[in-house]
Parts: C-alpha cells; sequence; structure tokens
C-alpha cells in the first residue's frame, strides 16, 4: 500500500481542496494542522517529525504568509526535518512578488529533495472564504488599494495543480506561477460580485496608513499589521499585475474566470447576509 499524502494545512483554502481531490481520487492522505491529531504547528517545531514519519510526499503551505521575516528559516528547519524522516518530494505553495516567498523557494530547490513550487497570485477566495468576506457582507469593502490590478487566480484550480504535480509523472522539480486569466481592480472585482449577487457593494479605497492605524486600535498583532503592510505596498504595487501562464502549462486548461469563480460561490450562499448570521 502507498504511503498517505501529507497536507500540512488542513482546513485550508487549498489545503482542504487538495485533501478532498485526493480523496476522491483514491489516495490515502494525512492532513494536519494545529488542531489535528497529531496537531502539526509551524511555531513549535518538536510537532513536525511525528506527521512526517511514515509519508513520502507533502502538499505544503507555511503560516502566516511566506513573507514573514522567518519564513526562510522556518522552510530551512523543515526541509532538514523532512530529510531527516524520509520525505522525498514537496509541493510548496507560495506567493508571486515577496522576497522572503522567493527566497523560501530556493531554500527548496537547494534541498536535495524533489520538489514543486505553485507560485500564485491572490487568490478570488480571498473574497468569500477570509477577511475580504465581511466588509461584502457588510456592503462595503475597504482597502488600502487603488488602481493595481491583480489576475486572482481560483483556489480550485491551485488545488488541481497541486493533485497534478503529487500524482502524475512529468512535473517533478518544475514551479508552475499560477494566476487567472484577466487582471482587475479591487473595484472591478466588487463590481462583479454585486451586480449578479443583486445587492449593492461598495469599494472603499483608504490611505494604508489609516488602514494599519484602524487595524492597531482593533488589537491587531503587530505581525499582522506588518504582513498587511508588505502585502498591500511591496506586493501590490504593480509587480505581480501580468497573467501567467502557469494553470494552462500545468492542466493544459485555462484557469477559471473571475465571474466563474462568482457564480459558483453565489450558490453557495456565503454571500447571503442573512444565511450568515443564521448560521453564526
Ligand atoms: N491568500 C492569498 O491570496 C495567497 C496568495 C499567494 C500565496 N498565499 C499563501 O498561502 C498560504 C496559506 O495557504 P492557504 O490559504 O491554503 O491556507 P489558509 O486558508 O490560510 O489556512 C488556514 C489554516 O491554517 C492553519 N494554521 C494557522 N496557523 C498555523 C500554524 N502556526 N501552524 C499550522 N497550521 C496553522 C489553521 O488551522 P488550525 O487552526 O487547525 O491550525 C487554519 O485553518 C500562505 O503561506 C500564503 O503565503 C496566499
Amino acid at each position: 500500500m502507498k504511503p498517505p499524502i501529507l497536507i500540512i494545512g488542513k482546513n485550508g483554502k487549498t489545503g482542504a481542496r487538495v485533501n478532498k481531490r485526493l480523496q476522491s481520487l483514491g489516495y490515502e492522505t494525512r492532513p494536519v494542522s494545529r488542531s489535528t491529531t497529531p496537531s502539526f504547528d509551524w511555531e513549535n517545531p518538536v510537532t513536525w517529525p511525528s506527521v512526517i514519519k511514515g509519508t513520502r510526499s507533502a502538499y505544503v503551505t507555511y503560516q502566516p504568509d511566506l513573507a514573514v521575516p522567518n519564513a526562510e528559516a522556518s522552510i530551512k528547519e523543515f526541509v532538514e526535518v523532512a530529510t531527516e524522516n524520509g520525505l522525498e518530494h514537496i509541493v510548496l505553495l507560495s506567493g508571486r512578488g515577496e522576497d522572503g516567498a522567493q527566497r523560501a523557494e530556493e531554500v527548496l530547490k537547494d534541498s536535495g529533495l524533489s520538489w514543486n513550487i505553485v507560485r500564485c497570485s491572490w487568490f478570488s477566495q480571498n473574497f468569500s472564504e477570509t477577511f475580504m468576506l465581511e466588509g461584502i457582507l457588510a456592503g462595503e469593502l475597504v482597502l488600502p488599494a487603488a488602481d493595481t490590478v491583480e489576475p486572482f487566480v481560483d483556489a480550485d484550480d491551485i488545488a488541481d495543480v497541486a493533485v497534478a504535480v503529487l500524482t502524475e509523472p512529468g512535473h517533478r522539480n518544475r514551479l508552475y506561477e499560477l494566476t487567472g486569466p484577466r487582471a482587475l481592480t479591487f473595484a472591478q472585482c466588487i463590481k462583479e460580485i454585486s451586480e449578479p449577487l443583486g445587492r449593492p457593494v461598495k469599494y472603499t479605497t483608504i490611505p494604508v496608513d489609516d488602514y494599519i492605524n484602524a487595524l492597531h486600535e482593533q488589537g491587531t498583532p503587530k505581525e499582522v499589521q506588518w504582513l498587511i503592510r508588505e502585502l498591500f505596498t511591496v506586493v501590490f504595487d504593480g509587480r505581480n499585475s501580468t497573467v501567467m501562464p502557469g494553470v494552462q502549462a500545468a492542466l493544459n486548461r485555462p484557469p477559471t474566470d473571475f465571474k466563474f469563480y462568482v457564480q459558483k460561490t453565489i450558490g453557495t450562499g456565503v454571500w447571503n447576509a442573512s444565511v450568515q448570521r443564521h448560521s453564526a
């Protein structure tokens, strides 16, 4: 019997999707995070060996983000522990235009293990499964981003690519840079969500300092404030606006358009404020 495929980030936007796909294809998986038994915590390396032992390949999502200053050191330690405990192939989820992420990628490439890097633009699912959901439900999304365009990528495409590189021959030691097929501003995204949703949602842009001050007043930890500033200034300075062919190259099909993401997400009811209140 084949060893289980390790998934670090069990309930994450991509980890959950990768896990579901692998299981439906008949693969045994070992999905882990801080809340699983055994647990895996990026901040506690003592938890790493026992979840790695007995696996040969892994899908790895780092927390909170490969852009943070200690990510490179964590990934370095992780590949060492992985090597010592028999892991042979690591698929690392990475971000575009982040210096820290690119340094972490180099660590993996130089590790001697088989590797894949799935380097992604911003996920479309940030509008429905994380911090931007609240603004959409409230009828106004406020962010420190003006006219920069971003080719948002669908997390279902990311999961399809991760599963392909984990299970199909011919992908080893390749980096796929994944984006959606169109680059959009946040205002355009909100318009594309609001119209078919049939509910007005406004997009408001504010200076990054005002945004960070508001986070500070809400008690947001300093590291998260740093990350948000990094994402909305450095990473969102236009360097990532280009559409890339990674989904087509890995899957031999085009990436999912933002319009289709919107249609399927409306179908889930997640943007329906009354459904949200009911399930809260
Ligand atoms: N969002 C984007 O637009 C974007 C774009 C490019 C790259 N990325 C990269 O995507 C990665 C995140 O992947 P994702 O979005 O699939 O995951 P995610 O949705 O951010 O994953 C959330 C899960 O991570 C687990 N977690 C939190 N802290 C942890 C820790 N210290 N140790 C272990 N698990 C922890 C939590 O589960 P428990 O509470 O059970 O631990 C939580 O359910 C980041 O490295 C980021 O740089 C994101």
